[in-house]
């Protein structure tokens, strides 16, 4: 039989090590490598000479299997025909120059991409016909005749896989047809990551894009509903992380605390309930801290993750509590501009001065005094006095804090009535030192309750 594959010691009809640099092969150190149809186990010999491992060659010509377990005894040679192909997987396959001899073209391709592992590749060389229409070209050659794919037939045959030509082959003397370079692999269903915050613009963008596409879209936000009203099975621990604190206008505070509840996985899992293993696109906020999870945990379950990155358009707005905070300042200005009109007189008798005092700190030689308190007018008082045994000293400084509870409770109209007060007190060190007299009031107006005993609101950093 003519020698096929070129050795330094027989030069052969096919430029062997010309083909092989024509290949592209990837990184072969610690992978298994099958070749199918490998002629005098060239291939394999490189594969195996790279540290891959184990290294299989089959080939249906005993004479060419001799050949090559003579030449290559570290691989493994299997003289039978492509029909029954070792189980594998391979994380690498070869098919050079030996697919027109298949009866069935494309099932050879499918039975080699099943033989795959899950990231594996399968690297075809190949003739392909000249035509622009996907049609089988029967091809006379010397020996023989056979059928080609044009290109756009073998688009057809690969649209189930995720693939890329890699460029041409080498040429054989006779070459009736142009020979190239294809890279196979499975194709895995992707999921496309639309993960920005509220506000970014998600929802348009997917509904501009994957509709056209026929892409379902899952809904972050509709997910989470369906779980709330009872429509979705999750476990209980999901549940009780999104029924806590459940408010449609939250769903981030929620998404948030479902992934540091570690529960991140069964969310993804619930996005993808509705996959079934198609693409995706997702249409979920998920905090950036944990992008790189989600990510894993689709590759996990087969999924090509694609994430979609955007700038904000426009000023996002302020956190809630600091919206708050302004909101109160601006209402309270009004009610002090308003203290001294007529209309405040009629304000004025609607609620009793009242305060507490809820903290006692000694911070180095600072007394600091938390507490809550209200004039008549609803207000915080302007002026705060401190009694400690005999000393009664005015507080320069009131830093205003909100207390929503008090708002709450007594029906005002803004939370601004807290208070964090502090007094240069160095005599003061323990509880003790406040037992003889310590009073919080306003000249003329409420004393403040201690929330406790003294010795129970009292904390010291400095003892
Ligand atoms: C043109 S040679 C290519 C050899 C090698 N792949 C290369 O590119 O150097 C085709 C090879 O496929 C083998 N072959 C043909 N039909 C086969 C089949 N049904 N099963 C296994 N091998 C087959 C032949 O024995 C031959 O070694």
């Amino acid at each position: 039989m003519a020698q096929y594959q070129s050795f330094p010691s027989a030069a052969g009809d096919s430029r062997t090590l010309d083909k092989l640099k024509a290949l592209r092969l990837p990184s072969l150190e610690g992978r298994s490598f099958l070749d199918v149809g490998c002629n005098e186990g060239f291939f394999c010999g490189f594969a195996h000479f790279q540290g891959a491992g184990p290294v299989v060659g089959v080939d249906h010509s005993q004479l060419f299997i001799d050949r090559a377990r003579l030449r290559f005894p570290g691989c493994e040679f299997k003289q039978q025909g492509w029909e029954k192909l070792p189980e594998g997987p391979f994380d690498v396959i070869l098919l050079a120059s030996a697919l027109h001899y298949a009866d069935d073209q494309p099932a050879l391709i499918q039975a080699l991409v099943e033989r795959l592992s899950d990231s594996g590749t399968l690297i075809l060389e190949l003739g392909i016909a000249s035509s622009r229409k996907a049609e089988w070209i029967d091809v006379k050659r010397g020996i023989d005749e056979r059928a080609f794919p044009s290109m756009p037939m073998l688009r057809q045959v690969l649209s189930d896989y995720a693939w890329k030509w890699m460029g041409p082959s080498v040429l054989q003397d006779g070459d009736p047809v142009a020979r190239h370079v294809v890279h196979i692999s499975r194709r895995r269903p992707v999921a496309y990551l639309l993960m920005q915050p509220p506000g970014y613009g998600k929802s348009s963008i997917a509904s501009g894009l994957f509709p056209r596409a026929d892409i379902p879209i899952v809904s972050g936000d509709e997910q989470i509903g369906l779980v709330a009203k009872g429509k979705a099975k999750v476990s209980e621990a999901l549940r009780a992380a999104i029924m806590e604190g459940y408010s449609p206008y939250h769903l981030d505070q929620t998404i948030q605390r479902i992934f540091e509840q570690g529960l991140g996985g069964e969310l993804v899992a619930l996005w993808l309930g509705q996959a079934k293993d198609n693409d995706v696109a997702l249409d979920v906020y998920v905090p950036s801290a944990y992008h790189g999870a989600v990510e894993q945990l689709l590759e996990d379950r087969g999924y090509l993750p694609v994430q979609l990155r955007w700038e904000r358009v426009g000023q996002a707005p302020l956190p809630e509590a600091m919206m708050a905070e302004q909101a109160e300042a601006f209402y309270l200005s009004m009610l002090d501009v308003a203290s001294d009109s007529r209309a405040s007189e009629a304000r004025r008798s609607q609620w009793d001065p009242a305060g507490f005092v809820d903290e006692v700190m000694v911070d180095g030689d600072q007394l600091v005094i938390r507490g809550w308190a209200i004039d008549e007018s609803g207000a915080l008082p302007g002026k705060i006095l401190v009694k400690i045994g005999r000393r009664t000293i005015t507080v320069e400084k009131i830093d205003r804090q909100l207390r929503p509870d008090v708002q709450r409770h007594l029906g005002l109209p803004h939370a601004l009535v807290g208070y964090r007060a502090s007094v240069a007190a160095p005599e003061v060190r323990t509880s003790a030192d406040l037992t003889n007299g310590f009073k919080v009031f306003v000249r003329g107006g409420a004393t403040f309750q201690l929330a406790g005993e003294v010795n129970t609101i009292f904390s010291s950093r400095t003892q």
